[in-house]
């Protein structure tokens, strides 16, 4: 923008403000490869470039290590072990103590990182890592779950109970009652950037790490502690990711600390980035479940009580496993109230990776248990499940408390649902698949509907804070830092145009910078959906202070009383006179006013008591629907999903273009978690779906023939949120949920819609194919 468009006074709105459709920042640049990722950065001269060394084995000691061959090999500059940790060599979250950078003694997963070799380029350090002798004493290692021993599992954490009412005797004394056991599959994040981290040594013990990370401040501690150093010599900087989803949320820290010592320790940089089938291998995904439920009803359907027990494959070490299975706890009622409620966790200690965030942290395994309570339910009864959820959606007056004894008072799911179920057609459609199904023999056709909703905070209550910094320059633009990181979701963009809003200027005069420790100090993760939440209102905060400083100079200088004084687009009007706001500043700047402010905001209301299992945790909640519609061929278990309709709940957007992108994607990476990704481990714990060749993310052609993606944005947020908006980062990822069910509702045609098909996830077509001929056999047809 021109400085002459800057100072139109006649504009009556700017460009790029709140509620408008503005393209992500970098939308342009993402798709001509302008857009700096950290391997696209100069290098500079002397660059070194790091590997890791893995373990080959599940569980042992390491009887011996002969890394010669691998010092000795060409280009390499250095070879580092645990012992070559100057600091502590842990990089668990603070407090566990129980991850370490490099293997010491013993190995508790294949794929563990053991030692990691430095050398002159990334090829000779790869090749070097191959030379490596070393043998380990194996011990049993416990891959799978299912086969821990329930009652002496060893756990990684300590569990969480809910509890509301007395579940056994609801249950006990239910007119009908079921018992059955789920598998829910984990995920690879599939981050199409992947790990990485480039360190930069600089003067005394200084050392700055460009680093792929949702967590800056936790990098920046965890580089401290393996240097043994102060956080105020470690700078950490993120300018974007190309994907996290939870999955550089703690995984970037063994990345980053490893480049950081190796920087350290031979003076030059060091960049560290792990191929794909590595990065799969070594780093942390989606937890799978294995969910144990009773379900107690009434002959309507309407649910008495319910008991659930979440077991969850963690890894061998805790990372997040407490709050993720915390989180699925949290959901199990989905949008339904269970009058008497018990739900457990079991987070179970295995050899294989420490699993850790993923998009909805937990919320989505534990909602697919309540959504297969209410399947169970409805084929029981020979219902329609949208029926038998309605009848137990929560009540907007009473039948309100959630099973951690949070009162439910947004409650829009009805609305939500009744505005889908309309536009989406729901009831002709079901009517013209069933005659469908009757006609075709192969072909069967299913349609399901379900609904979201999803807790908005993080569960510790103390991440729920978030700082700014903002900028004035005597030009009139604007400098813009937050602690929130760019993954792709928009994050930038939706604070750029509160900042924007806030002072009246276009967009394109505020600048956003890389987050960076040096700016904003102790940030929590962009994580839980909350990062426009939370920094949004610090920055406008920040924007605020400084705002008001120009209008009580303002009103000083021009004699005006302040309330005549407004911020008006691209000018500020001070009484009869208006002022453009360059010039505003450029007079407060030589009456020395401070340009400058940091800008802070902490959630509240909140509050969670683990122990009692009671608490307000989540702020408000974030409510959508969708309606899938899919056909499956049963001879081969094939499916297509032939449409999908969603209305999702943004409260007042602060950009529809980039909400619409992240119910798309969300919907879509959900589906395909449930549908096609597959992880399997072998028995020796090798995780064979290393790859995209034998794992299945989605592709353009798996998507929804007819997909329709509208927002419920007709309520503000009833809390006073950035602008009365909601987040909107992880929400969608659970309506997914539709698909499964639309399978399953496909599946179940072949009995009669009598018999529950109880697909695991991922229903892949061999699942649908499997279920499809145990409810040919069930129902003996
Ligand atoms: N969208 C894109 N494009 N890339 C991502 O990595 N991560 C998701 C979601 N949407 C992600 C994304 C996850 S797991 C979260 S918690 C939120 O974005 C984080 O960002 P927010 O809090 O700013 O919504
Ligand atoms: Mo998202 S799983 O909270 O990073």
């Amino acid at each position: 923008m021109t400085r002459h468009e800057a100072l139109d006074l006649t504009k009556t709105t700017i460009s790029g403000g709140v509620g408008t459709d503005r393209r992500h920042d970098s939308a342009h640049k993402h798709v001509t490869g302008e857009a700096v990722y950290i391997d696209d950065m100069a290098e500079p001269a002397g660059t070194l470039h790091a590997y890791l060394g893995l373990s080959a084995v599940a569980h042992g000691t390491i009887r011996e290590m002969d890394l010669s061959e691998v010092e000795k090999a060409p280009g390499v500059v250095a070879v580092l072990t645990a012992r070559d940790v100057p600091g502590e060599n842990d990089i668990s979250p603070p407090g566990l103590h129980d991850e370490p950078i490099l293997a010491e003694h013993e190995v508790h997963f294949l794929g563990q990182p053991v030692f990691a070799v430095i050398a002159e380029t990334r090829e000779a350090a790869r090749r070097a890592c191959r030379l490596a002798k070393i043998e380990y004493d194996e011990q049993p290692a416990l891959i799978d779950i299912a086969e821990a021993d329930p009652k002496n599992a060893r756990l990684v954490t300590k569990p969480l109970a809910l509890v509301r009412g007395d579940a056994e005797k609801a249950i006990a004394a239910a007119p009908r009652r079921i018992k059955g056991r789920m598998r829910v599959g984990g995920q690879d994040h599939f981050y199409l950037e992947g790990q990485i981290a480039f360190a930069v040594p600089g003067e005394d013990m200084d050392v700055t790490v460009h680093s792929s990370t949702q967590h800056p401040s936790e990098v920046q501690h965890m580089v401290a502690h393996a240097l043994g150093i102060s956080s105020h010599a470690v700078a950490i900087e993120v300018r974007r990711m190309g994907g996290g989803f939870g999955g550089k949320e703690t995984q970037a820290n063994l990345f980053a600390v490893v480049a950081a010592i190796a920087a350290k320790r031979t003076g030059r940089p060091v960049k560290l980035r792990p191929d794909r089938d590595d990065d799969m291998t070594a780093t942390g995904k989606r937890h799978d479940f294995l969910i144990d439920y009773t379900v107690g009803f009434e002959e309507d359907g309407t649910i008495l009580g319910a008991d659930f027990t979440y077991a969850a494959r963690c890894g061998f070490s805790a990372d997040l496993s407490g709050p993720v299975t915390d989180r699925a706890l949290f959901h199990c009622d989905n949008t339904y109230y269970y009058p008497a409620v018990r739900a457990v966790s079991a987070p179970l200690y295995t050899n294989t990776v420490s699993n850790t965030a993923f998009r909805g942290f937990g919320g989505p395994q534990g909602m697919v248990g309540a959504e297969r309570i209410i399947e169970e339910v409805a084929f029981a009864l020979g219902e329609d499940p949208l029926e038998i959820r309605k009848k137990n959606f929560y009540g907007e007056v009473d039948r309100n408390v959630t099973p951690y004894h949070q009162t439910v008072e947004d409650n829009v799911v009805h609305r939500v649902v009744s505005e889908l179920e309309e536009s989406a057609n729901y009831a002709a459609r079901r009517q013209a698949i069933n005659e469908f199904n009757a006609k075709s023999a192969i072909i069967k056709r299913g349609i399901a509907l379900t609904p979201v909703k999803f807790g908005i905070s993080f569960t510790a209550t103390h991440y729920n804070q978030a700082g700014a910094l903002v900028h004035v320059y005597t030009d009139g633009s604007v400098h813009l830092n937050h602690g929130g990181t760019e993954m792709g979701q928009g994050l930038y963009t939706k604070v750029a145009q509160v900042v924007a809003e806030e002072f009246q200027i276009d967009i394109d005069q505020v600048k956003i910078t890389a987050t960076t420790t040096g700016k904003v100090p102790n940030t929590s993760a962009t994580a839980a959906s909350s990062g426009s939440d939370l920094n949004g209102m610090a920055a406008q905060n920040a924007a605020r202070q400084i705002k008001d400083r120009l209008i009580d100079f303002a009103a000083e200088r021009h004699g005006v009383p302040k309330e005549q004084i407004a911020f008006l687009p691209g000018r500020v009007r001070v009484g009869n006179q208006e002022i453009p706001f360059p010039d505003l500043v450029r007079q407060a700047y030589m009456a020395r006013i401070q340009l400058s402010a940091a800008g802070f905001y902490k959630t509240p209301k909140i509050h969670w008591d683990r122990d009692k299992g009671q608490g307000h945790p989540f702020y408000y909640f974030a409510y959508g629907a969708a309606c899938a519609e899919v056909s499956i061929d049963t001879l081969t278990g094939e499916y297509m999903i032939e449409q999908v309709d969603i209305l999702h709940e943004t409260g007042k957007s602060l950009n529809r273009a980039i909400d619409i992108g992240q119910i798309e994607g969300g919907f879509i990476q959900g589906m395909g978690w449930l549908t096609t990704e597959e992880l399997v481990w072998d028995e020796k714990g090798r995780l064979t779906t290393h790859a995209p060749s034998t794992y299945k993310i989605p592709l353009a052609s798996d998507r929804p023939k007819v997909f329709n993606v509208t927002l419920a944005d007709w309520a503000e947020n009833a809390e006073p949120t950035v602008h009365r908006s909601k987040a909107v980062g992880e929400p969608p990822f659970m309506l997914a949920m539709s698909v499964l069910h639309a399978l399953s509702d496909a599946v179940a045609s072949v009995a009669d819609h009598k018999i529950c098909p109880r697909l695991d996830t991922p229903a892949t077509p061999e699942r649908v194919l499997m279920a499809v001929e145990r409810l040919k056999a069930d129902a003996g047809k």
